[in-house]
């Protein structure tokens, strides 16, 4: 219903206002419970053989909703009633920002993929905290919520750990987890503090003012190579590292078909931003296998990329990840995907023998 007939209706408006619209809906939606069961229609069944405690927080199955979507925590009592396990709100900056001007935000059906460059923009850690301070949502949140924290723009990268703690404290009390976003590529120089010492120097401050031991994920690029993984994976016992969030949106444009975008008539090529969905897909998969492998598998995994489908999902499962986010896919599929994924791995559980997700997490390292 959504791909034959909503999509191609919606697909006419600019993709920035129709995320405008949807963040109104769905803030709307949430707030208003005479229409939950309106929502509840896309909800998965329960399946207690999905269920998991990770860092103390229970998660009824493994799908949330990934960073950029809901950026200022305003549409977050919809997310439960949609279907989703937890969210992740932000990416959030210390400072207000508007972000990068405006077209940002470019889709590619030929690909399945979507191509942004939004910069970050987001009214800020104080502003965020205090709408979420004043509205009673969080407090009733059925879900597990994760922040996710990215640098100023207008700081310079020396100074970045000051500008994430000052986040980190604003939100502290909002948070479930956080997330030390040092992968977007629209942010100058952002990705550079996946170094070893940078992280290590963002990472320390954090963990000196987590009174109550919340966990501290760090979401990561597809572009790294291997030997930066391995490399930043050693700071997970130094700076208590509680996940991995693989991965953001890729710089590459190598597995693209689509020759122009409809908005500017240029090559993707020629576009900055991060690609996401169908052509990040394998290589996400990687990423998280390198984890997972150089781990032992002793850290949970978030696994984002090119999920639209049961298939996409196990695969990812299979290769490590315990928890999985969608963003792209639901442009894509609609709010229908959250169920379709969650009951495929139900059944994808039924037909590999295995008693519960547990054991088919980097089931494929064997
Ligand atoms: C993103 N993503 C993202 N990630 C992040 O950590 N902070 C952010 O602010 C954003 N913003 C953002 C905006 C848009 C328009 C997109 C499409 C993506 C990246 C996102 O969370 C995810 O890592 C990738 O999109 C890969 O997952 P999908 O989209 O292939 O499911």
């Amino acid at each position: 219903m959504y791909r034959r007939t909503l999509r191609p209706l919606l697909f006419r408006l600019d993709p920035e206002a129709l995320h405008r619209l949807t963040i109104a809906a769905a803030r709307q939606f949430g707030r208003t419970p005479i229409a939950h069961p309106l929502l509840r229609t896309w909800h998965p069944p329960t399946d207690t053989r999905l269920q998991q405690t990770l860092w103390g927080l229970s998660f009824a199955h493994p799908l949330g909703l990934a960073a950029g979507f809901d950026k200022n925590a305003e549409a977050i009592a919809a997310w439960p009633h949609l279907g989703f396990a937890f969210a992740e709100v932000g990416t959030i900056t210390a400072r207000a920002q508007t972000g990068n001007p405006q077209p940002r935000l470019f889709r590619l059906p030929a690909d399945g993929a979507v191509l942004n460059r939004m910069g970050f923009n987001n009214r800020g850690a104080a502003a965020v905290a205090r709408q979420l301070e004043a509205e009673s949502v969080r407090q009733h949140l059925s879900i597990p919520l994760g922040i996710n924290l990215g640098k100023s723009k207008i700081i310079p990268l020396e100074e970045a750990a000051d500008d994430y703690a000052f986040s980190f404290e604003q939100l502290y009390a909002f948070g479930d987890y956080f997330v030390v976003n040092v992968s977007s590529p629209n942010t100058p120089g952002l990705r550079q503090l996946q170094a070893k010492g940078a992280l290590r120097d963002i990472l320390m401050p954090l963990q000196a003012r987590n009174r109550d031991r919340k966990p501290i994920l760090v979401k990561i690029a597809p572009d790294l190579n291997e030997a930066d993984i391995d490399d930043l994976l050693t700071l997970v016992e130094p700076c208590q590292i509680a996940g991995i969030i693989a991965t953001n949106t890729t710089l590459s444009r190598d597995r693209l078909t689509t020759q122009r975008l409809a908005a500017t008539g240029k090559s993707p090529q020629d576009e900055s931003g991060g690609i996401s969905g169908k052509p990040l897909r394998s290589r996400s998969t990687e990423v998280i296998a390198r984890v997972w492998q150089q781990t032992a598998g002793c850290i949970p995994i978030i696994g984002v990329g090119g999920i639209d489908s049961a298939e996409a999902a196990w695969e990812k499962i299979t290769a490590g990840a315990s928890l999985l986010q969608i963003y792209t896919g639901l442009v894509y599929e609609g709010p229908a995907l959250i169920e379709a994924i969650v009951t495929g791995l139900s059944a994808k559980l039924a037909a590999s023998g295995y008693d519960n997700i547990h054991e088919a997490i980097g089931s494929q390292h064997g």
